[in-house]
């Protein structure tokens, strides 16, 4: 294989081939093909897309780039991925839930990345809380328990770490045939028989479309079958932010509350809706209806809750949060936003709703940036409901100030109004499985 060869075919709009792919992944690994080729090679995917032959050949050469889990041993073991969001506290909820009901879940989780929460930062507002497991504590607990949740490691897909590195600075991000093969070869190595996509669509969302949400988890649930994995993609309304909790400890405390069947309906519905996919991929359940009401029981009695109990403490944390929520963390300084005019909320922007709980501190404006897990933002009042002039419409929570300040006109500009009733964004938009790509 000569890079040049490979440059011009795909510069051209022809195909490469499954060899080519694989050639050039390993040859990038090896040092042997500089970034300045590699990025050219990223532009011209980036303009000529790839089909699904490419893109199944490029996933499998990132997986094969690093370590393979295996938790086949364990039972029916699942996996979640959401392609991030605001308020996004699913994994918290799903997780415990969908163990209740018997399915393994060892899950490698993120941080937050721009106006966009992470499960791992999330969870690190719990007290003593560990997010850096062991493989050997990882499959133990697992194993025992149902569910694990630890940091990504960078032995999987590194080969997609420095591929990512690439197109974060050769504006080649977003390009569905390298989103779709970089979130699914970290799924594929991670060890999981069958894979729920939760793709976001909407201003908060990385599609903010509902097209291009669609053709990138039609092209994940194709690499993944592809790759002899049972994968589905449940895609959902990210217009305006998940629940009324947005920040980290908040978020916490709303998971809570939705495990003891008090939580919003929408992440509640969400949840259903993505567990009961689990449960149909890991044979659990005949039918969605089935799966949905077999999840709502478990909420109902208890069980999901005291599953996530067991997993709190079973990862070094207080399960005295349940009872307890102020042991999350108490933020200094509360600042409420009242509304400025009568009317019906049109739209609360899931993206102004993320950048400001990001300029209040819950986020990272740099990698490097240490977040502050109390700030966050409370919401009261969302799409659809109807307030009167001065009535709370949220509350914003910092530890300085000036974060306030800075925060108050992004959450301000996230909300608008109307004089005639508002409809709601529908929540879930759409399904994708392997039999109806
Ligand atoms: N998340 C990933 O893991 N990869 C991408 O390319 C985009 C989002």
């Amino acid at each position: 294989m000569r890079m040049p060869d490979v440059l011009q075919k795909k510069r051209d709009g022809h195909a490469l081939s499954a060899r080519e792919i694989k050639d050039v992944i390993a040859a990038y690994m090896k040092g042997e093909i500089p970034d300045y080729q590699m990025s050219a090679l990223l532009m011209a995917i980036y303009f000529r897309g790839m089909n699904k032959e490419e893109t199944v050949a490029l996933t499998e050469a990132l997986v094969c780039s690093g370590e393979v889990l295996d938790f086949s041993s364990l039972g029916p073991v699942a996996d979640k991925h959401s392609t991030g969001g605001v308020g996004d506290k699913t994994t918290l909820v799903l997780l415990p839930l969908v163990a209740a009901a018997g399915v393994v879940v060892p899950k490698m989780s993120g941080r937050g990345l721009a106006h966009t929460g992470g499960t791992i930062d999330k969870l690190s507002c719990i007290p003593g809380f560990r997010t850096d497991l062991r493989p050997e504590e990882f499959r133990r607990q697992a194993k025992e328990i149902g569910l694990a949740i630890t940091g990504q490691t960078p032995k999987l897909a590194p080969a997609d770490g420095k591929l990512y590195a690439l197109r974060d600075v050769t504006a080649t991000v977003d390009s569905i045939p390298l989103i779709a093969s970089s979130v699914m070869s970290k799924k594929i190595a991670s060890g999981a028989g069958s894979i729920v996509l939760d793709v976001k669509a909407g201003s908060g969302a990385f599609m903010q479309d509902l097209d291009s949400a669609r053709r990138l988890a039609r092209t994940m649930v194709e690499i993944g079958t592809g790759l002899g994995r049972k994968v589905t993609a449940v895609i959902s309304d990210m217009e305006q932010p998940l629940g009324h909790a947005v920040g980290n400890h908040l978020e916490v405390m709303e998971a809570i509350e939705i495990l003891q069947g008090r939580g919003p309906a929408d992440v509640t519905r969400l949840c259903l809706a993505l567990g009961a996919e689990m449960l149909l991929l890991a044979g659990m359940a005949g039918g969605r209806q089935e799966a949905e009401e077999k999840l709502e029981r478990l909420l109902a009695s208890g069980r999901a809750l005291e599953k996530f109990r067991l997993f709190v403490a079973a990862q070094g944390g207080d399960p005295g949060i349940v009872e307890h929520p102020e042991k999350l963390g108490t933020p200094l300084l509360k600042a409420a936003l009242y509304a400025w005019q009568e009317g019906y909320i049109s739209r609360v922007d899931a993206r102004q709703v993320g950048v400001a709980s990001l300029l209040l501190g819950a986020g990272r404006q740099k990698k490097e940036d240490e977040i502050d897990l109390t700030a966050g933002i409370k919401l009261y009042k969302k799409t659809g409901d109807f307030v009167a002039k001065g009535e709370l419409l949220a509350e914003m929570y910092a530890a300085k100030r000036e974060r306030i300040a800075a925060a108050e006109k992004t959450l301000k500009a996230a909300y608008a109004f109307s004089s005639s009733p508002a409809e709601t964004p529908a929540l879930l938009k759409g399904l994708i499985t392997a039999e109806n790509l």
